[in-house]
């Protein structure tokens, strides 16, 4: 098991370029099944959560070849449409194979994805949705098993805009027979990208980036390559990195658009932010204030997937901050490890009020979830001393190298194998 040794108080300065989002990644992944046959991707980034993909499209028989951020997916020979309990329980997100096995099988089993370490994180959603559009599901052991073979294209009302739910109607509906509409869609910028992978590929699908999404099937798909956006949640965590420590960093390969809470939140905080075509500078004092009330929201509200470092951020801003999570019921326990840092956080009912302190002070910490882990590199970066961040597999399943990226820009962090 690996850690972060981090020595804390360096200015992060530099330029850094942003790799392909795992949150586009993923259902991206799971629909290269459709063409059955060749996908290329390009900005794949090397993170844990890709290593489990592969190892489930590898499952389901199909070849996948990797060669630094470039991964090559053949699903010619596809023979397999289950996917076994312990794979469901490596990734919460294998869940989305399902909609795309059964546009390709017809029938398709996997293991029930349990909660994780951010709640219950219940399939209700999903499954309603695909019970209206005709998919026959059997619950047993542990396991849902599905028929699509009378599936019925029609419109579902999600009654939450769930990204996930939206991704699987996507993938189960655009190789089926007549129009799909999804009404209350996700609205995130990963459903445009996959939205632009599958049309890449010849479906038919219009509407992402709204809140209705139409989807009228297409017979067959064909071979595709994608480069795949940039990571916005990775962008969000160097700039609240730099909130911290203070400095002046040049982020390349940014959708600024996609970042437009978390730039217009650290404006009022104190930064300096200048934004150009696919690129942005963020030029932050060495302590910044902090602001009233935040609240997660879906897109294009504030992310969920950036809370927890924004509370590493506002735990040594100038004044008091309150963070209202709206999306998990258990998003705050990243709280706990920065308070043995020293920070004045209490936590209530979906809410995190932060009291800055002037400076927090080195401590041993473990990272709760893969976005708290974030946050507590964030926090030992700008802290007085020397911190060791533990339970770093978290961060691994969705930061490509987090400690090179704070290496190049002038943070003192490596990675050491605590526990031979
Ligand atoms: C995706 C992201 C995750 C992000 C989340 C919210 C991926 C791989 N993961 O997760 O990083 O934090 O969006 O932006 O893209 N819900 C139900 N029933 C369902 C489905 C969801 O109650 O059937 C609830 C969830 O418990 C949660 C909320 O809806 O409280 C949002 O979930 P959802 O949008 O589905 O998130 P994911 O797709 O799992």
């Amino acid at each position: 098991m690996s850690a972060y040794i981090i020595r804390g108080g360096n200015y992060l300065n530099g330029e850094i370029r942003i790799g392909g989002a795992k949150n586009s990644v993923l259902p991206i992944m799971a629909a290269s099944i459709l063409n059955l046959s060749t996908t290329v991707l390009l900005d794949c980034p090397c993170i844990s959560d890709v290593d489990i993909s592969v190892e489930i499209l590898r499952r389901l028989g199909c070849k996948v070849w990797r060669d630094g951020c470039r991964a090559e997916i053949d699903s010619s020979m596809i023979n397999n449409f289950e996917i076994p309990l312990e794979l469901m329980n490596k990734m919460r997100s294998s869940f989305i194979f399902l909609g795309a096995m059964l546009a390709v099988g017809g029938k398709a089993v996997c293991g029930y994805p349990g909660g994780c370490e951010l709640g219950a994180r219940p399939i209700d959603l999903h499954m309603k949705a695909f019970r209206k559009l005709g998919v026959h599901i059997k619950e047993h052991g542990g396991y849902i098993s599905c028929d699509s073979s009378n599936f019925k294209a029609c419109k579902v009302a999600l009654d939450f805009p769930s990204v996930g739910a939206t991704e699987n109607i996507m993938l189960l509906a655009c190789k089926q027979k007549g129009t799909t509409t999804i009404v209350n869609a996700a609205r995130e910028p990963e459903i445009n990208d996959l939205q632009d992978f599958l049309n890449l590929m010849g479906a038919k699908v219009s509407g992402a980036g709204s809140s209705k999404i139409t989807i009228e099937g297409v017979a067959s798909l064909s071979p595709a390559e994608k480069r795949i956006m940039p990571d916005r949640i990775v962008a969000s965590t160097i700039m609240f990195a730099a909130s911290t420590t203070g400095g002046n960093i040049t982020l390349q390969n940014v959708n600024c658009s996609h970042l437009d809470s978390v730039i217009l939140l650290l404006r009022d905080c104190g930064a300096d932010i200048y934004t150009h075509s696919d690129s942005l500078d963020i030029i932050c004092p060495r302590r910044l204030k902090s602001t009233d009330v935040l609240q997660t929201m879906p897109y294009p509200g504030f992310p969920t997937d950036a809370q927890s470092q924004a509370v590493a951020a506002f735990a040594t801003m100038k004044g008091t901050s309150i963070v209202k999570e709206t999306i998990f019921e258990n998003r705050f326990n990243h709280a706990s490890e920065l308070k043995k840092m020293g920070a004045n956080i209490t936590i209530g009912d979906r809410l995190a009020v932060v009291r800055g302190v002037p400076r927090l002070t080195g401590a041993h910490v473990y990272s709760p979830d893969l976005r708290g882990g974030a946050a507590l590199v964030i926090a030992a970066l700008g802290a007085e001393g020397t911190s060791v961040v533990d339970n770093i597999h978290y961060v691994d399943r969705g930061y490509d190298k987090l400690e090179n990226m704070f290496s190049e820009l002038g943070g003192d962090i490596k990675r050491e194998d605590l526990y031979e």
